[in-house]
């Protein structure tokens, strides 16, 4: 059989093991892989001496602003940002104009994604007060899972309260999606934003002070304790604390089905950084004090987090550079740093490269259902493929970042590894360090191959939806 594509001389890393060898592609999966003698002939061969062959990144925590704000990204360069940095499947976030909430609107963002996507990517669905009956109808056009803000954020989305939380995971719970959490307890920071602006606060640090790591720890543990009653699937997005690993732990020594995320900020900037970057390290939830990192990454290693997502959240670098904290939106772009970032760690020593390679490609496609399809490099897997030049310095330099957002704390740093080659589905969307235009609308939804393990929910006899039908007497006994 002729493959389309064959990849000689490189070191191919997985979740559990690296080993020299050649990976052939054939019709958008991988063929085969091993020595190279054992390869089909190919239509195309490349050469990858030199460089480490991963499983594409799976990145779970992006913002596109697609619809809604072009100025700070679109599909287009939100996409090519994660190509460039060996990302291969993005899930993005409903804070968008107008939110994800419905069908109608969800339709409107598969059309523009699909047409503009350099990577496959998933659409969050909006699960809020008001979005709860439109759980089916998000499902049948195409979610990865859903979105909830317990606490206020970019796009101004009212966080639900406890009790629409509830019946929101009592609805969702049954159709086995997860539901992805922006954890941090919106009317603790509410009270306090209001007093520190009436104090006079306009300075950085007043950002952290709003949010203290409480609202993180009461929104995971009220988070978890949902989730074990109603049996829900849950992801804690962005973990910034140190403190709410206890209920992250504890839930997961329960049973409860929840996973955890971090991005790369909360491991390598703390509060120390409020002073040099000023607004452009306002993000939600708040970079926090310096012993925070190092939980954190015990946690990584340990496995109590799951994975490393990016929190991609592109602002124009007006937007981030005014002079009242309360006036500077929050989030940078991540998407297109992370690998370097993080590999930076690998080649000092601090993890091993299968490590890395699960918190970025084998966790997140196990919690999200696309395991084996994505996240390995295996025959009958999708060929999403990136190579890296493992030990190339360089200096992250705001300017050459494809996103529309030239502007991120990570300006200056210098980071060792390099994306050469990013492979979508077998076709290159980077190919040494270039867009490759013609790949521009490739990207497909992941939606379709998604299978989560069958659903559990709990409670079933105590669901709003169960005593409204349930006849009184039933009730009473
Ligand atoms: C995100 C954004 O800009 O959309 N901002 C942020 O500070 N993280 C929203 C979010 O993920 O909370
Ligand atoms: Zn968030």
């Amino acid at each position: 059989m002729l493959a389309d594509l064959v990849i000689h001389n490189a070191t191919v890393v997985t979740g559990d093991t690296t080993f020299a060898g050649s990976v052939a592609v054939k019709d958008g999966k991988i063929l085969a892989v091993g020595a190279k003698d054992i390869m089909p002939e190919a239509s195309e061969t490349l050469d990858a001496t030199g460089l480490h062959l991963l499983p594409g990144a799976i990145d779970v925590h992006v913002h596109f602003r697609d619809p809604g704000y072009p100025h700070k990204e679109d599909w287009a360069s939100g996409t090519a940002a994660a190509a460039f940095g060996g990302v291969t499947t993005v899930f993005e976030m409903p804070n968008t104009i107008p939110p994800t909430a419905n069908a109608k609107i969800l339709a409107e963002k598969h059309a523009i994604a699909s047409s503009k996507a350099y990577v496959d990517y998933g659409l969050y669905g909006l699960l809020g007060e008001d979005t709860i009956d439109k759980v089916d109808e998000l499902i049948e056009t195409g979610v990865i899972g859903f979105k909830l803000y317990m606490g206020n954020t970019f796009g101004a989305i009212p966080s639900p309260t406890t009790g629409a939380m509830l019946e929101a995971f009592e609805v969702v719970a049954p159709t086995g999606k997860r539901i992805s959490l922006h954890a941090e307890t919106n009317s603790i920071m509410e009270r306090r934003q209001s007093a520190l602006t009436k104090a006079g606060r306009i300075d950085p640090l007043a950002h952290l002070a709003a949010r203290p790591a409480v609202v993180a720890i009461e929104a995971v543990s009220r988070a978890a304790v949902l989730a074990e009653w109603t049996g829900a699937r849950i992801h804690i997005l962005h973990i910034s604390s140190a403190a709410e690993l206890r209920p992250l732990a504890e839930a997961k020594a329960r049973g409860v089905d929840i996973t955890g995320e971090t991005c790369p900020h909360y491991i390598f900037l703390s509060a120390d950084d409020y002073a040099r970057l000023g607004g452009i390290i306002r993000v939600n939830p708040p970079v926090r004090e310096r012993e925070n990192q190092l939980p954190i990454w015990n946690a990584l290693t340990s496995g109590l987090i799951d994975m490393i997502a990016t929190d991609h959240a592109p602002h124009a670098p007006e937007e981030k550079t005014r002079n009242d904290i309360w006036m500077v939106d929050c989030g940078f772009p991540g998407v297109e740093t992370q690998r370097p970032i993080m590999l930076t760690e690998v080649a000092a020593g601090h993890a091993s490269i299968c490590d890395y390679v699960r918190w970025s490609a084998v966790n997140p496609a196990k919690a999200w259902g696309l395991w084996p399809r994505k996240g390995v490099i295996e025959p009958g897997a999708d060929a999403d493929i990136s190579l890296i030049d493992l030990g190339h310095r360089w200096r992250i330099d705001d300017a050459k970042l494809q996103s529309r957002s030239k502007i991120t704390p990570w300006h200056g740093r210098e980071v060792c590894g390099l994306p050469i080659h990013t492979i979508v589905r077998g076709k290159f969307a980077m190919r040494d360090r270039e867009l490759v235009a013609a790949t521009q609308g490739w990207g497909r939804s992941v939606h379709s191959i998604q299978q989560m393990p069958p659903p559990q929910p709990k409670n079933l006899d105590q669901t709003t939806a169960f005593i409204l039908k349930a006849p009184k007497d039933a009730a009473l006994r």
